[in-house]
């Protein structure tokens, strides 16, 4: 399959309304390998055929299948560690009370979700955080796929291996070869579903605690500013953000204060 200059500014376009994702210039190559299969599955005869019924909107199953093969899904499990120990030592302490709700907002195939809900666990099991706290927490990404290996919370290959310890792959999982599963038990009070984070946030109710790491970098300036004033208005008083360590809240301080805990960062509510 080739693109064409037109074509690629095309699906750049369309990728942008939907789903925020901004490909930037020179990504030709990405487009034809992820979506090779998706011409193949919906019998398009070659690309112009396949951006003309995206553009009609039939089928409607063909965008959510771009989109799904368009993004990028890497994560692992505690990635940027530093913002586990600050939500079990510093956030869910100073936010005080016996329930707190948190959105891993980008979840991917769950292992943020998983990390956020084990570290409270070993936290409360240790005596860092009361006994009776519920901790309840939703996961949501635009990617089906990715949801679906996050709700099954079995991962294979190198997602059962990169960012655990050998000790960790026997403490929370079971099995030992190539593919382990998640313990029932860090499971509980954890909910997926797929959600575009362009969407109203009406109806996902209130938060304590957000996790929008690694995602925002791929959205213009004026969709992210968007999505950090909608954050600020679904987060509790006091309640904290986590950013990706390599994205930052520059231009966005009257919304967030910064708050820097050894080399991690939260930024709380205004
Ligand atoms: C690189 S992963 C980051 C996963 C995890 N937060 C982490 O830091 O390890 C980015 C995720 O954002 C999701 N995503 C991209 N655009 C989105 C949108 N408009 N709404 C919701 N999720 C989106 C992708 O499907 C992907 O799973």
């Amino acid at each position: 399959m080739r693109i064409n200059a037109d074509q690629y500014a095309r699906i750049s376009r369309l990728l942008e309304e939907r789903a925020g994702i901004r490909l930037g210039p020179g990504k030709e190559y990405l487009v034809v390998s992820r979506l090779g299969a998706v011409r193949r599955e919906y019998d398009m005869p070659d690309f112009e055929h396949m951006l003309r019924a995206l553009e009609s909107g039939t089928p409607r199953a063909l965008v959510a299948s771009v989109i799904d093969a368009m993004t990028t899904n890497e994560t692992f499990w505690f990635r940027d560690p530093t913002h586990y120990e600050i939500l079990v030592r510093d956030l869910l302490p100073a936010l005080g009370g016996d329930r707190v709700r948190i959105w891993s907002a980008a979840a991917s195939t769950g292992q943020e979700a998983y990390s956020i809900a084990i570290s409270i666990q070993d936290a409360v099991a240790a005596g860092r955080l009361p006994a009776g706290l519920s901790a309840e927490i939703l996961g949501t990404d635009i990617s089906p796929s990715a949801l679906r290996q996050a709700e099954s919370a079995r991962y294979c290959g190198m997602s059962a291996v990169r960012g655990l310890s050998p000790e960790q792959r026997q403490r929370y999982f079971v099995g030992k070869d190539d593919c382990i599963e998640l313990q029932p038990r860090y499971r509980r009070n954890i909910r997926f579903r797929e959600f575009n984070l362009l969407d109203s946030y009406a109806l996902l109710g209130r938060f304590d605690v957000i996790f929008c790491r690694n995602v925002l970098i791929y959205f213009s300036p004026e969709r992210k500013r968007d999505i950090l004033e909608r954050f600020a208005q679904v987060l509790n008083p006091g309640g904290g953000l986590f950013l990706g360590s390599t994205e930052s809240m520059n231009g966005h301080e009257d919304l967030f204060e910064m708050q820097r805990y050894g080399t991690g960062l939260v930024y709380r509510r205004r």
